[in-house]
């Protein structure tokens, strides 16, 4: 079983990276291969809604001259995805909504080949906006017929200084509980 965690931080080793790479050690611990995916060092363009992906039908994007095909990839080839991201100004980070509007968009001309992958969100913020943010990246899998399992609190967490994340402990442990799940609930519908 294969999961990817994709950081859609700009910021290198910074809150989202850390409190994902927590959700990997996890994952490994329970006998799920798991990469993660660093966006600070792609460039994703974000979706110029020219429909050709609907012609193309081939699983790819009509945009070729940036990082989101390996990305992608990534994705489909892995039976569990998380989407990590900072909260600005209420809402998820562009580099996160690019990759996951044209990663959505294509997987639904190609019939829906997210469904059915197991995964969900984990958000970070300095103060507000966690639940806006988790909320708005809830619906892009639930659309999608990816399934979220739950956790002990929404997959939320404080920080603003890099590194600050790790001192919130139940964001911390709700993150781990998370990835517990999502290992749990793979083993169930893998066997
Ligand atoms: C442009 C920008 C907008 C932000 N907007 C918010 C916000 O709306 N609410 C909040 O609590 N923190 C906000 N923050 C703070 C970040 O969410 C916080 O520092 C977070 O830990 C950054 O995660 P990272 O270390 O993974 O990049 C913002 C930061 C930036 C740079």
């Amino acid at each position: 079983m294969k999961a990817v965690v994709v950081c859609g931080s700009p910021r290198v080793k910074g809150n989202t990276q850390m409190i994902l790479e927590t959700a990997c050690d996890v994952l490994k611990e329970n006998g799920v291969d798991t990469e993660l995916v660093l966006l600070h060092n792609k460039f994703i363009k974000p979706c110029i809604a020219c429909e050709k992906c609907k012609q193309l039908k081939d699983r790819t994007c009509s945009i070729k001259d940036d990082d989101f095909h390996p990305v992608l990839e990534k994705i489909i080839g892995a039976d569990a995805f998380i989407i990590g991201s900072p909260v600005y100004f209420g809402c998820a980070t562009s580099q996160t909504t690019s990759l996951l509007h044209r990663a959505g968009y294509v997987a639904r001309q190609n019939n829906n080949f997210l469904k059915g992958k197991v995964g969900g969100p984990v958000v970070v913020a300095r103060r507000a906006g966690q639940n806006f943010t988790y909320a708005q990246l809830v619906f892009f899998f639930t659309i999608n017929e990816m399934i979220v399992p739950g956790s002990t609190y929404w997959n939320i967490a404080f920080g603003r200084k890099k590194g600050e994340v790790v001192e919130d402990e139940e964001g911390m442990d709700t993150v781990r509980t998370f990835a517990a799940n999502v290992a749990g609930l793979l083993y169930k519908i893998k066997q």
